[in-house]
């Protein structure tokens, strides 16, 4: 693991921001993996600031996202396919058609099927932005999650729950189960890169980074994987 310790969020952001344009000025076709949450919404900004610069062009990418709620609508505003729209899509010029995402209404099963199936179609995905859990989860593949796991249904644990029902209206709106690549699949992705931001992270980030490759702690499987870069402000970082 690389990893990349600055001493802002911001910079953090900057920082993850230049490695996708890099990316992309190689590879403009790049199959990204995109990821939710509080942890990447600064560097989205500042991808769509270098598009805006004309430093950036998206119209050759496909996008995954890494997951999303079993049943609820897209159109719901906790939903990530609604995250996506707003913090990212709707600003850049990526094709709708190339946008893909785990479907977590219907038949759940056949859906992951179906999503494994699509990223494989394209040849696997080149660059992976994650966050992590502040219980080391990395998409929704919670600890107990293992490497020979792939895009499946998920219960999500207390501790998840507990972070992100304050985005719903009420608490009880939050799905209790998402669908979610799992860590076998995200470790097919060519480069992986992760940022943390903040103290909350900090514990997470050490047991990634340090501690035993296992599932108490799903993002310690990252280990395993030859081109990974974490980037972490100074609270996220703390303990290593
Ligand atoms: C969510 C998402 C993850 C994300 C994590 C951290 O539950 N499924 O992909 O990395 O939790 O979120 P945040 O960046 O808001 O701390």
């Amino acid at each position: 693991m690389k990893i990349i310790k600055v001493d802002t969020h911001k910079t953090l952001s900057q920082v993850c921001a230049f490695m996708f344009e890099e990316q992309i000025n190689k590879k403009p076709n790049s199959k990204i993996c995109f990821a939710t949450g509080s942890s990447p919404v600064q560097t989205y900004i500042e991808l769509i600031k270098k598009y805006n610069q004309g430093l950036l062009d998206f119209s050759q990418i496909t996008t995954f996202n890494l997951d999303e709620y079993v049943g609820i609508p897209t159109t719901n505003k906790c939903s990530y396919h609604y995250f996506m729209d707003g913090n990212l899509f709707n600003h850049i010029n990526v094709k709708r058609e190339n946008i893909n995402f785990p479907n977590g209404n219907g038949n759940v099963v056949e859906e992951a099927k179906k999503y494994e199936e699509i990223i494989k179609k394209h040849g696997g995905i080149d660059f992976t932005i994650l966050g992590i859990g502040t219980n080391g989860h990395i998409a929704f593949n919670e600890p107990g999650s293992t490497i020979s796991d792939r895009t499946r249904e998920v219960q999500l644990t207390q501790s998840t729950i507990e972070s992100n029902k304050i985005y719903f209206d009420k608490p009880s709106d939050m799905p209790l189960t998402a669908i979610s690549m799992g860590i076998g699949t995200i470790l097919e992705s060519k480069k992986i890169v992760l940022i943390a931001s903040g103290t909350s992270k900090a514990n997470a980030i050490r047991d990634m980074v340090l501690g035993p490759v296992s599932p108490e702690c799903p993002a310690s499987f990252l280990q395993l994987h030859n081109d990974v870069t974490v980037i972490v402000d100074e609270e996220a970082g703390k303990y290593i």
